[in-house]
C-alpha cells in the first residue's frame, strides 16, 4: 500500500548517498517477537528489574533462565526474518545502506541477509561462561536447561550468561564508537521500530541530525524525538518499507 508518505520516503532513500539504519523491537514484532514497551510489551508481564538487570541476574539467575526456557528461547528460535529485515538487507546489497545499528538481541537482521550489523545490546543466540569465557549457542544451552537450571559451563562449571547487555552493564565501547561514527557519517538516518527512550542508544538520531543528516522515524507510536525528525511515519515497518528498494 503506497501513499504520499511512503513515496516521499522512497524519494529520500533514492536521493541518499550513505544510509545508516537504527532498529528496535518494533521491526521484529512482525516476526512474532513481542516488543518491550508496546501494548504487547514484555515489560507488562515481566519485571525488567528482575529479568533484565545484571545485579538481580547474578543474585538469582534462575529467574532469567526460567524466562529464557519458557518464553525467550521458544520465541526467538521459531522467529523468521520479515519483509522489513529483507528490505534492509537489499539496500545493503545495493551499497546504499552502509551500517545497520540494532538494539535487538534476536539476530534476525543477520538471518535476513544483513552483514554490517552493530549489535548495541548484544545477541541472545550467543551465551558465554562468566568464568572461562567459552561461548555456547542458545540451542546448546536450551538442551542443558532440561537437566540443570541455572545452567553451568560444561567445561569449567562456571555460571553462564547470555551475551546481551543487561541494565546496569555498559555497552561495548568498540560497538558504541562505531555506531556513533556511522551516525555522524551518514546523510540519511532511518529509525525503525524503537520507542527511543533507552540511552545511550537513543542519542544516536540526535548525533546524526547534529551532523547534517536527514532523520526519518518509522514507529507505530509517537517517540520523544519526533519533533526533531525531518519525517515521521506512525505505521508498521513493512508497510512503510514496501517498495523502497531501488529497481
Ligand atoms: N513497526 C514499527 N514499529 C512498531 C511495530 C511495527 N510493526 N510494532 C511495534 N512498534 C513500535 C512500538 O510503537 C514501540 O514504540 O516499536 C516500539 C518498540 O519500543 P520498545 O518496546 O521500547 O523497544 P526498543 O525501543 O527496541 O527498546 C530499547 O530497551 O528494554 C530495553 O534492551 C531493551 O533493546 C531494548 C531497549
Amino acid at each position: 500500500m503506497r501513499n504520499e508518505q511512503t513515496d516521499t520516503l522512497k524519494r529520500y532513500i533514492d536521493a541518499a548517498e550513505s544510509i545508516t539504519v537504527f532498529t528496535g523491537a518494533g521491526i521484529s514484532a512482525e516476526s512474532g517477537i513481542p516488543t518491550y514497551r508496546g501494548d504487547d510489551g514484555l515489560w507488562n508481564t515481566y519485571d525488567p528489574a528482575k529479568f533484565a538487570d545484571i545485579d538481580y541476574f547474578l543474585k538469582d539467575p534462575a529467574y532469567y533462565w526460567n524466562f529464557f526456557k519458557d518464553i525467550r528461547y521458544p520465541l526467538i528460535a521459531s522467529a523468521e526474518p520479515n519483509m522489513a529485515h529483507a528490505t534492509l538487507a537489499g539496500l545493503e546489497k545495493q551499497g546504499l545502506l552502509k551500517c545497520l545499528i540494532t538494539q535487538n538481541i534476536d539476530g534476525l537482521h543477520q538471518l535476513g541477509g544483513s552483514r554490517n550489523v552493530l549489535e548495541l545490546h548484544g545477541n541472545t543466540r550467543r551465551i558465554k561462561c562468566l568464568t572461562c569465557r567459552l561461548e555456547y549457542s542458545m540451542d546448546e544451552v536450551f538442551g542443558i536447561l532440561a537437566e540443570q537450571l541455572p545452567p553451568v559451563c560444561p567445561a569449567c562449571r562456571g555460571p553462564l550468561k547470555p551475551d546481551v547487555v543487561f541494565f546496569g552493564e555498559s555497552l561495548s565501547r568498540d560497538v558504541l564508537d562505531r555506531a556513533v561514527k556511522a551516525s555522524r557519517d551518514c546523510d540519511l538516518f532511518l529509525v525503525i521500530g524503537s520507542s527511543l527512550v533507552v540511552q545511550p542508544a537513543a542519542s544516536l538520531p540526535t548525533i546524526a541530525k547534529q551532523n547534517g543528516a536527514i532523520v526519518i522515524i518509522i514507529n507505530k507510536d509517537p517517540t520523544p524525538l519526533d519533533g526533531m525528525a525531518d519525517m515521521v511515519l506512525h505505521t508498521g515497518a513493512s508497510t512503510a518499507l514496501a517498495g523502497v528498494t531501488r529497481q
